[in-house]
Order: C-alpha cells, then sequence, then structure tokens
C-alpha cells in the first residue's frame, strides 16, 4: 500500500516517486492520496496490506500536517494486522541528511505503537532532481528502496544530486527567480514574509 503524504498529492514530486516505485517494485502494490477524510479508510484498508510506504515531502524539518494527523488516528484506531511502515520522504534543499529528524520522529512513532520500521529512502534536491540530468540517481535509489522492500531486507538508502553546493544554490536562485518572473513576483519580493499573504 502506498500511501502520498503531500498536501499537493496530485500534482506533487511524491506522486511522481511513487510511481517510480510501483514500476519499479515486482510486488503488487494501491496507491492511495492522503486527504483530510479518509483517515479511516486508509486505516481500515492497512489491513491488508503487508506493508505500506508513506512517500512524503520534508517540511519544516519534520512530517507534513496531514501525515502528523494520520499517524495520530492510527495511534488512536491501530489496525487489527500491523503491517510494516516504510518511508520515501524528499526534502528540497541538496542533503539528504535534512531529513533526518523527520526519520526520526517517524521511528519513534513505529516504536512507541509497536509498528515494525521498514525502509527507509532520504532524498535531497527532491523538488529538483528529476528534471534534470541526474534523475537517474533517483531512480535507482528508489530501485532499491523497492527491491528492499520486496525481499523484505529493510535497508535505508540515501541519495542526492551529485552536486557541490555552490552550483545547487546558483541553479536554485536562477530558476526560482525565473518562475518568480513567470507570475509578476520578484526575487526582492519572494525574500519578504508578505509573500505568504495575498497583499502581493
Ligand atoms: C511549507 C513547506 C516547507 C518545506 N520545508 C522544507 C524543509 O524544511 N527542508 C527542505 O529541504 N525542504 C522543504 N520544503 C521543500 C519540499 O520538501 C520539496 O519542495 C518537496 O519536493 C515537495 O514535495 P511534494 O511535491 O511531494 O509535496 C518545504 C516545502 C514547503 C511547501
Amino acid at each position: 500500500m502506498i500511501i502520498n503524504g503531500s498536501p499537493r498529492a496530485p500534482k506533487s514530486n511524491s506522486k511522481e516517486y511513487a510511481l517510480i516505485f510501483s514500476k519499479y517494485c515486482n510486488i503488487d502494490s494501491d496507491y492511495y492520496n492522503l486527504s483530510n477524510s479518509n483517515h479511516q479508510e486508509l486505516c481500515r484498508r492497512m489491513e491488508e496490506y503487508s506493508d505500506v510506504l508513506f512517500v512524503f515531502p520534508l517540511y519544516a524539518d519534520s512530517l507534513p500536517v496531514g501525515l502528523l494527523n494520520i499517524l495520530k488516528y492510527m495511534e488512536v484506531n491501530p489496525p487489527v494486522n500491523k503491517p510494516v511502515l516504510s518511508v520515501l520522504i524528499n526534502c528540497g534543499f541538496l542533503e539528504y541528511s535534512q531529513n533526518e529528524v523527520a526519520v526520526r520522529m517517524f521511528k519513534l512513532f513505529c516504536k512507541q505503537n509497536k509498528y515494525i520500521v521498514g525502509a527507509v529512502l532520504m532524498l535531497g534536491s527532491g523538488e529538483a532532481i528529476l528534471n534534470t540530468p541526474f534523475r537517474f540517481v533517483a531512480v535507482s535509489a528508489i530501485k532499491k528502496l523497492a527491491k528492499s522492500i520486496e525481499i523484505r531486507m529493510y535497508n535505508t538508502v540515501k541519495a542526492t544530486m551529485p552536486l557541490p553546493k555552490i552550483l545547487f544554490k546558483l541553479a536554485a536562485d536562477i530558476y526560482w527567480t525565473k518562475y518568480g518572473r513567470k507570475f509578476g513576483v520578484s526575487k526582492k519580493m519572494m525574500q519578504t514574509m508578505e509573500i505568504e499573504s495575498k497583499k502581493l
């Protein structure tokens, strides 16, 4: 069972990562988007699966709130047959280690609620990597994750773009400045808190 925990699930990078996972995993899988209203349904269905893979982005060094909410639900309403829980987490920054705190939070949840921790994939540069010549790095890491779940030898896999930080920063700067321009937003405007409001 693959659960996409991105708040922008239908258009997310997580969706693409989940699709790549399904393509390379040799065991049958079903894909679900997490929403505010399907926790009960997902938890009920979870009982039918040996493994659950949560695919989600890093948000403020942590788990997106929708994912936290389903974990809370699972805490109070645990499935009778608990599946093994694996994660594929991607973050925007270059370093895959940015995901470490979130992975530790996830493992703590498993420990406190008696779920077996399965495989982990920590992916850096997750917003960008699929649209660059380094796509193969992400695909190869996802293949490893899929294999690890398939043979039930649960591993931790880590991957990111093989670029020096300075180059990554420069490329990101150019990309986001151009992106903002498309919507009439300058770099200076993006550097203010007002970017979060509708004032611009
Ligand atoms: C509200 C918000 C918070 C984020 N926080 C982080 C962060 O703390 N560290 C990081 O590396 N990336 C952060 N990101 C970037 C996302 O993890 C990244 O864009 C990811 O690819 C989004 O995946 P998705 O399309 O599956 O939602 C954040 C993005 C948003 C929108």
